[in-house]
């Protein structure tokens, strides 16, 4: 089934992943592609709507991308945002100022004349500034539909052809009505149907699945994590038993996570599922090595030895499994080259396993799709909620020397802090949470004794793409309550510490 798609052009402002992802919350499918396609291009795509995003440039600098102005005369309606508003009106003749002072932060603004953009919107409302440039006098057959007292063109529009420019930002929550808003545009504007759902996603994958590879054999390394796991039973569902995971247990993982994989895969799904289990190995190569970068190297290398060695026992296949995901695959407006992220821990696989194609069913999601397809897929909140774990996992979590026992205190800390953070209902306002073994010893007193043990750190962060990050503000009473169990319940450990330094300057893992 084709799909409707709406076009969103990057200018190479921070909110464009989200304006992307907004759209397809609205059900509609859209693509987030460079500012510079061509008419060409852009008629092949043959969208429903086209959105120009922000972006950090002025249209009166030299080098700042602009616009073929025949794309404003396809007949396809047009959202311009920030930046892209401006470049609407400076394209067909309006005025662009810069201002003395930027503008950033909530606005009260009125609409000033009604239009499809503003329907079942207030007259006053709140919306989200930040820009520097300012339209002053719009292009001829457009109106001003909106204003502020320091932005006299916060919107305007040709209604007639279907051209909008907006100067705040609605895909941000802080515009109270920037949902509406972009609802307003989809469905009134451009018509659309609202076909994009992922139930239908998970239907058609699982067809095209199974026409694609008919009988052929597949091979997937399960990590545990939401993408792995999802594209793997995306694939089990169309073709079963000629899908085969292997899953490696490095004895880096997190506490049960070995047993819960194979519970919910192996057990409940009636997957093909191979267990590795290396945990020796992993461990001999890892002793007495304690700098972080040859402890990576190591582990990734040691990885890809024993998912060959599991690969030859399947022999030749047809298909490799990836679960790379959308936001690893945009190219971004400023940068040409397509950043294409080899899939965590699986990154050396393709050159190891005799196979002819890679399937990547989900391609076109972004991860909170990707969580949606695992719902609609029948996998619990649990597994489609689950922390991202990087694929050194734990071994990266220990300051120093990877050992059997300081695993184990590591790994009892960690669960406790999982446990009391989901006791609290903080899954999901936190991006990660983990303990860390530092490779300090502090002086405590535990019942009459004096103890020489052991400090354990905690890290929360929040974030939206792991590039950037803030430590948690967890409260304090939740904090207390992982101290106060981890120093009776973890044997040698006798002081908890929180970290609480952004990124930059600090990065997420502590190595
Ligand atoms: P940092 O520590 O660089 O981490 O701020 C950013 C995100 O990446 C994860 N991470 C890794 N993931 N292999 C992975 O698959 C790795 O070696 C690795 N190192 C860090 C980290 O957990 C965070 O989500």
């Amino acid at each position: 089934m084709l799909h409707e798609k709406i076009l969103v052009l990057d200018f190479g402002g921070q909110y464009n992943q989200l304006i992307a992802r907004r759209v397809r919350d609205f059900n509609v499918y859209c693509d987030l592609k460079p500012c510079d396609l061509s008419v060409e291009e852009i008629k092949k795509y043959d969208p429903i709507g086209i959105i120009f995003t922000g972006g950090p440039n002025s249209v009166y600098e030299k080098d700042a991308p602009r616009i073929d102005r025949e794309i404003l005369s396809l007949g396809i309606p047009v959202l311009g945002i920030c930046y892209g508003a401006q470049l609407i009106a400076h394209t067909l003749g309006g005025k662009v100022e810069s201002a003395n002072k930027s503008e950033y932060g909530k606005r009260e603004f009125s609409f000033s004349k009604k239009s499809p953009l503003s329907e079942g919107i207030p007259e006053k409302s709140v919306c989200w500034m930040s820009h520097t440039d300012l339209i002053t006098a719009v292009p001829e057959g457009f109106e001003v539909l909106a204003s502020t007292p320091t932005c006299p063109v916060t919107a305007f529009g040709d209604v007639d052809h279907k051209l909008y420019g907006v100067q705040f930002h609605p895909e941000v929550v802080h515009t109270e009505y920037g949902g509406q808003m972009l609802h307003n545009f989809l469905y009134l504007v451009c018509k659309a149907k609202g076909d994009w759902t992922m139930k239908n996603f998970a239907e058609e994958q699982i067809k095209k699945i199974r026409e694609r590879v008919g009988d052929g054999k597949v091979i997937c390394a399960m990590s545990g994590g939401v993408d792995s796991a999802v594209a793997a039973t995306l694939v089990h569902k169309a073709i079963g038993k000629n899908l085969t995971c292997v899953f490696v247990d490095h004895g880096l993982h997190r506490k049960n996570e070995p047993e819960e994989v194979m519970e919910v895969f192996q057990k409940g799904l009636n997957m093909n599922l191979i267990k590795a289990d290396a945990r020796e190995e992993f461990l001999s190569r890892l002793k007495g090595v304690s700098d972080p970068e040859q402890k990576r190297k190591i582990i990734g290398d040691q990885f890809i030895r024993v998912f060959e060695r599991e690969a030859k026992k399947i022999g030749a296949v047809d298909y490799l499994v990836q679960g790379t995901i959308y936001p690893d695959v945009i190219e971004s407006g400023k940068g040409k080259s397509a950043v294409i992220k080899s899939h965590h821990n699986v990154g050396g696989l393709p050159s190891v396993v005799d196979f002819r194609e890679i399937l990547e069913p989900l391609r076109d999601l972004f991860k909170d799709e990707v969580r949606r397809v695992g719902l609609e897929l029948g996998l619990s909140e649990k597994i489609v909620w689950r922390q991202p774990c990087p694929g050194p996992a734990l071994a990266i979590r220990i300051m120093g020397e990877v050992t059997p026992e300081k695993l184990e205190i590591v790994r009892d800390a960690d669960f406790i802090l999982r446990d009391e953070i989901e006791k609290a209902g903080l899954m999901r306002d936190i991006w990660q949470y983990f303990a860390v073994l530092t490779d300090s010893k502090t002086v405590g007193v535990q019942g009459d004794f004096r103890t020489y043990e052991n400090v354990i750190a905690l890290r929360a962060v929040t974030s939206v793409d792991a590039m950037t990050a803030d430590w948690a503000r967890i409260p304090f009473d939740v904090l207390e309550k992982i101290s106060t169990r981890i120093t009776n319940e973890v044997k040698h450990a006798n002081r908890i510490v929180y970290d609480i330094t952004s990124k930059p300057p600090a990065t997420i893992e502590w190595e």
